[in-house]
């Protein structure tokens, strides 16, 4: 039996790891996860069969099922806008199950002084279990503000508790790490009250709360992928305390690839981790869009207008954001591209690694509308050739095109690469009005120059340029 579920355990895993391979790009990424899906499917099999205690299996079922009444509707029914707070949902329960199962270990085993029912508790079961607590309790309580961030349930900008904030989080950490001293030390004799496991899990949830509140708008897709890793490290080391490999690897793959993305992410943003994670950056938005107090006027456009400019023009670059997505102006985008370009006009796609709402969000977008893979230049391809470009067309992008992040220190997302839209020839903004964008600042681009606004929903202003082209 040990031996079958090993074999079938091997072969989950290497399904993981062929469906991960999957997902790096557009066109296998549906099969990927399909695979990674069996691969999962085939692990449960798998421990279903190593539990020997039948009477065990009722309580499993009965736990599939609750979690694939919960899990299959939100997953089926949530819209793609709504994706990254689905993302972060879907983390903190992995979080706070590695959390529980850490308590669930410690009382059974009356604090570790009977593990495996009578066998002495070794150093990588207390550890593991110990180390599971704390950060799957940071990943769950981290994971509930980023979510209620997203979903704009809280305000995008910083919750802080100004100079006190690091000395409470240094606090919190310290108590957290001296209860799990505590219940290492006492394991192996009678254990020592449960009270401090409690101790453990409210000392590091409110940790995971500290640490997200004070994050700012535009770091939250670093966050997002941290708490993903840490969840995966939680897993692995609850893993190693329940002794399931199955546990160890997936928790350790999860934990790999959301460590390389934290690392991609925070480059992109040209953001260091620990700082991040010290708090404060991305923040202070709502100050700044307060301005400096000069009155500062947009010029709006119409949609003939913006249709001649663009008709006229010999390349003109797409800047996708967020707006697209919501509005679902996708295909419309790519209906109007084919009349430009059937009029001679080369039309590019620009795509800032954080535009939207998640990673790859405007590639998923513009693959779905069948734009091809050539147009879609990444930033660091594109950002030389706005100098040369008649018109940049930025369709519900906001911050990713912020100069402020490029020329102004003083700005929240001072530091963080953008795309060079204005220094575009002309740049027309699509978009329902002057409000901000998810880091909550203004936007000097829509007060130059050689900018123009067209305001309205994105899908029905791309619609009625379209019009406007057919006529011409
Ligand atoms: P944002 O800066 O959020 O701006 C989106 C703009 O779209 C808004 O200013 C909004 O203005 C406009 N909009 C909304 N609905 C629209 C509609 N139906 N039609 C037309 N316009 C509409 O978006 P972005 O430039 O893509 O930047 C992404 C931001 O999200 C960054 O701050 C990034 O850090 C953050 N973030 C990204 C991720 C990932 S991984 N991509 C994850 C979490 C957070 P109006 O209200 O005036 O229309």
């Amino acid at each position: 039996m040990d031996n079958l579920v090993n074999v079938l355990y091997i072969i989950a895993f290497a399904m993981f790891i062929y469906g991960l391979m999957g997902l790096t790009g557009p066109k296998t990424a549906v099969r990927g996860n399909q695979i990674a899906a069996v691969g999962m499917f085939i692990a449960v099999v798998a421990t279903l069969i190593a539990v020997r205690d039948t009477s065990q299996w009722v309580l499993i079922v009965a736990g599939l099922v609750i979690g694939i009444a919960l899990g299959v509707p939100p997953a089926r029914f949530t819209k793609m806008t709504a994706m990254p707070q689905l993302v972060a949902a879907f983390n903190g329960v992995g979080g706070g199950t590695v959390a529980l199962i850490a308590w669930a270990e410690f009382l059974d085993t009356d604090g570790f002084s009977a593990f495996n029912h009578g066998e002495s508790p070794t150093v990588h079961i207390i550890v593991g279990s110990l180390f599971a607590a704390i950060i799957g309790s940071i990943s769950f309580w981290g994971s509930v503000i980023a979510f209620a961030k997203l979903q704009e349930l809280l305000s995008g900008a910083p919750i802080t508790l100004g100079r006190a904030q690091q000395p409470v989080n240094l606090l919190l950490l310290i108590g957290a790490v001296a209860a799990a001293v505590v219940i290492g030390l006492g394991a192996g004799d009678s254990g020592v009250s449960q009270w401090w496991m409690v101790g453990l899990l409210v000392a590091a949830g409110v940790l995971g709360l500290m640490v997200v509140l004070p994050i700012g708008g535009a770091d939250m897709p670093v966050v997002i992928s941290l708490l993903n890793a840490l969840t995966g490290l939680s897993a692995a080391a609850a893993g190693l305390a329940l002794n399931n490999t199955a546990m160890i690897v997936a928790g350790m793959i999860v934990g790999a690839s959301g460590t390389i993305l934290t690392n991609l992410m925070a480059k992109a943003m040209n953001r260091s981790i620990p700082a991040i994670v010290a708090g404060g950056f991305g923040g202070g938005g709502v100050a700044a869009a307060a301005g400096d107090g000069e009155a500062k006027t947009a010029k709006a456009t119409s949609a003939a207008d913006a249709a001649i400019q663009m008709a006229y023009a010999n390349q003109v670059i797409v800047v996708p954001g967020y707006g697209m997505a919501v509005a679902q102006a996708q295909h419309a985008v790519k209906e109007m591209a084919a009349l430009l370009e059937a009029k001679g006009v080369e039309v590019k796609y620009a795509i800032h690694p954080v535009a939207g709402r998640m990673p790859g969000h405007m590639n998923v977008l513009l693959a779905e509308a069948e734009v091809s893979y050539d147009a879609m230049k990444e930033m660091d391809d594109i950002n030389g050739e706005f100098s040369r470009t008649d018109v940049a067309l930025v369709i519900g992008a906001n911050d990713v095109t912020n100069p402020a992040a490029r020329d102004d220190a003083g700005s929240p997302i001072y530091g963080m690469p953008v795309l060079n839209v204005d220094q575009a020839k002309s740049v027309i903004v699509l978009k329902r009005s002057m409000n901000s964008g998810f880091a909550g600042i203004d936007n000097p681009l829509f007060y130059a120059d050689t900018t123009s606004m067209l305001f309205g929903d994105a899908k029905k202003s791309v619609g009625a340029v379209t019009e406007e082209l057919k006529a011409l």
